[in-house]
């Protein structure tokens, strides 16, 4: 084993749009043996039946956006916030900290990982996860690639699927961050040399880090 890395995992940032693969990506990064955190399973867990912020939420939204069960009401809460950019960053700044805590403690899991990939969508609008890694790797595909995988996989419509592309940082302000770019628009083989190549970079900045 070499020195240094039961102290200091390599993380890498990887952001992208909707639908342009994080997490398809981050899947071939774990086969080759990368941990992997994800941020919106984070996400989901702290706003499901009874999870970790929901008490947060229903003080600050009220009881209308949780529903009986005891989760976010996701479709009400997307319809507010869509429309109420103040409601949006309420919501912010009860789940991001809850968020960035539990990245932090998986990453002290996974220590014995060879590097670590943190799948951050949120990565361009938060300075906090951006000090957590050492480098950013943007996914990305064309417009019209993202539009078409966002309907297929969520069963959206493609206003639905517009809106939501349109709240999020732009695709160009996006790739400004990435210290690596991996172009999603090809097949499925195509991305996976394109994440070998780059697991092979990661395993070996490792231990210059
Ligand atoms: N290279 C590809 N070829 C075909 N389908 C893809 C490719 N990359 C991703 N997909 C599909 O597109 C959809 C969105 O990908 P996903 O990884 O879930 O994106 P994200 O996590 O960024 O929202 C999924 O249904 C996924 O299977
Ligand atoms: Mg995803």
């Amino acid at each position: 084993m070499k020195s240094g890395f039961l102290e200091a995992p390599f993380c890498v940032g990887l952001t992208g749009g909707i639908g342009c693969g994080k997490s398809t990506v981050a899947d071939l990064f774990a086969e080759l043996g990368a941990g992997i955190i994800d941020t919106d399973v984070i996400s989901h867990q702290l706003t499901q039946n009874g999870g970790e912020a929901i008490a947060a939420i229903r003080a600050s939204f009220g009881n209308d956006y949780i529903t009986d069960g005891g989760a976010l009401d996701r479709a009400k809460m997307r319809g507010l916030i869509f429309s109420d950019a103040t409601a949006k960053q309420r919501l912010e700044l009860i789940l991001h900290p809850l968020i960035l805590e539990h990245a932090k403690a998986q990453l002290r899991q996974l220590q014995t990982k060879p590097y670590i990939i943190i799948v951050v969508p949120l990565l361009p609008e938060s300075p906090a996860f951006r000090q957590l890694v050492q480098r950013v790797l943007v996914v990305d595909c064309d417009a019209t690639t993202q539009l078409k995988r966002v309907i297929g996989r969520a069963g959206m419509t493609a206003t639905e699927a517009r809106a939501i592309i349109t709240q999020q940082v732009p695709r160009a302000e996006c790739l400004k961050l990435a210290d690596d770019v991996i172009h999603n628009d090809d097949g499925l083989g195509n991305l996976a040399e394109q994440v070998t190549v780059l697991h092979g970079h990661y395993s070996n900045m490792l231990y210059n880090h």
